[in-house]
């Protein structure tokens, strides 16, 4: 993939930007996908929600109106797309609080938030990238604060195993279709992770994740 400064745009170059909204939309269950992490959260009034790589809102606006009395951050590193996402929440007179800033460094302080998302962003990460950014979305959780995560994963059927031989091809891509993303969940000391449904897209299977930062030290891993 074309990495630009030190993070992969929404569709890999800049340009494509403008289009992301309209083709989410049009080719892919967005409203789905994106309708199911909201409700597997069980979102509650008093949260601190964080949209981690939040591109233009799509998401962080759908929380916010799942949970107004919820407070929500959406984080992205490219300022492009976070200005497209700041004409959203204009125009739906949404508070939330969008803040430039990258996945593998949160500016937040630790135990902040009740819930954290990561909806198609880790596969935009190398390896290394992938694990900094889960241990940083466990530093920043409450002890048992939840993360949910969309992203790539294994094929489920025959048609999505081709598509992943395509896809796989990108180094930050593979990781996720390998099915390694609950392994680097467990890594950063999520427990349990649990999987909780699969779709079938234009660009191969996505699969949606939930899991849990231990509540007390006793539980979390050696
Ligand atoms: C495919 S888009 C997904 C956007 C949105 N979450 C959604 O579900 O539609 C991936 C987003 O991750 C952002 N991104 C990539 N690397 C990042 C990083 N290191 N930190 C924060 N955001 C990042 C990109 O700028 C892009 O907006």
């Amino acid at each position: 993939m074309q990495q630009q400064g030190d993070y992969i745009p929404a569709f890999h170059f800049h340009r494509l930007t403008p289009w992301y909204d309209r083709f989410m939309a049009g080719l892919y269950p967005e409203a789905r996908i994106k309708g199911a992490l909201v409700a597997q959260a069980r979102l509650q009034p008093g949260q601190r929600l964080l949209d981690m790589g939040c591109g233009t809102a799509t998401l962080t606006l759908l929380l916010q109106q799942a949970q107004p009395d919820a407070e929500v951050h959406g984080l992205d590193a490219d300022a492009k797309i976070l200005a497209i996402a700041r004409d959203k929440a204009l125009r739906a007179e949404a508070g939330i609080i969008l803040d430039l800033g990258t996945a593998v460094r949160l500016p937040y302080p630790d135990g902040s938030f009740d819930r954290v998302f990561a909806s198609l962003m880790l596969h935009h990460l190398k390896r290394n990238d992938k694990q900094r950014a889960l241990r940083e979305a466990f530093r920043v959780l409450k002890p048992g604060g939840e993360l949910h995560v969309a992203d790539f994963g294994r094929p489920h059927n025959r048609r999505m195993a081709l598509i992943a031989l395509l896809v796989r091809r990108f180094e930050e891509i593979a990781d996720a279709v390998d099915g390694l993303l609950p392994a680097f969940m467990q890594e950063a000391g999520f427990r349990p992770v649990e999987e909780t449904a699969c779709y079938g897209t234009v660009s191969g299977t996505l699969r949606l994740y939930r899991a849990r930062k231990p509540a007390a030290s006793g539980d979390a891993p050696p």
